[in-house]
């Protein structure tokens, strides 16, 4: 099976799937890999509802951190190969990422599709469910400046439904070409994108730094998101 991508076949459609290994070399820790966030956390203490409303001031404070931490991070070369690249595509490129960082939209894509959230938003707790921007801490006490209600982060939770899904699934419907990168496919449904676009008759791409076989991948490039991506991008844009 062959890349078959060609930048002027209109009728050709690139769905984008990232996960934590995009950013790990810009210095985001992953979650799974040694040293990954999910050593140092139990994930039922400060990534699902039940642990919010046990010790909201725990899980605030977790994701402050983190948000805190993204003033030190920069886009790597494969979030700048990515921007390029939808910029060149348009709306024939959909980038969805379970990474909750800003590091696609700071390395210049022009749309993301965060489907687990993003770390710089919060969200409020009444039905309407207001969205407000954070780039500093969340304190205890802050409200929704729009209802007054109280604020969590808007980060999907495991247990709860990611986001944009209806936007995600038409965009799988329709792709000629799926490509997953960094991510270890544990955490569903994203880790179901894959068989869903190659059943669907999509021609499926890994690039990743650990490699498992896998029916439902049609190719694979092994190696780090930062070396491989930009490779990647420049023969799809500049092809022979
Ligand atoms: N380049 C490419 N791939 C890399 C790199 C790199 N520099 N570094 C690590 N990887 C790969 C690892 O081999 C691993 O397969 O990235 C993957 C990271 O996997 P995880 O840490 O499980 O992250 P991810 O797949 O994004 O997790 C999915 O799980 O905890 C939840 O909500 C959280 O969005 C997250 C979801």
């Amino acid at each position: 099976m062959k890349w078959t991508f060609d930048i002027h076949n209109t009728a050709q459609r690139l769905f984008v799937l990232t996960g934590a290994g995009i950013s790990a070399e810009s210095g985001v820790r992953t979650f799974r890999d040694s040293g990954g966030l999910w050593e140092d956390h139990r994930i039922e203490d400060v990534a699902t509802p039940e642990g919010f409303a046990r010790d909201s001031q725990l899980v605030i404070d977790f994701y402050n951190a983190r948000r805190l931490q993204l003033k030190a991070v920069f886009p790597n070369p494969a979030h700048l190969a990515l921007a390029r690249l939808q910029k060149q595509l348009g709306e024939r490129m959909t980038l969805v990422t379970q990474n909750v960082d800003d590091l696609h939209e700071r390395g210049g894509s022009p749309k993301v599709i965060h489907m687990h959230g993003e770390l710089l938003k919060l969200r409020c707790l009444s039905l309407a469910e207001h969205i407000v921007e954070v780039s500093e801490r969340q304190k205890m006490d802050s409200v929704c400046p729009q209802c007054g209600a109280g604020l969590r982060p808007h980060i999907t939770w495991f247990g709860e439904i990611p986001m944009q899904m209806e936007l995600i699934q038409q965009e799988l419907l329709q792709c000629s070409h799926f490509v997953y990168i960094g991510t270890s496919s544990q955490v569903y449904p994203a880790a179901g994108f894959k068989a869903f676009a190659k059943s669907r008759g999509a021609i499926v791409m890994c690039i990743n730094l650990d490699v498992e076989p896998d029916s439902h991948t049609d190719l694979v490039l092994q190696g780090k998101a930062g070396e491989v991506v930009p490779n990647w991008v420049q023969g799809i844009l500049a092809p022979g």
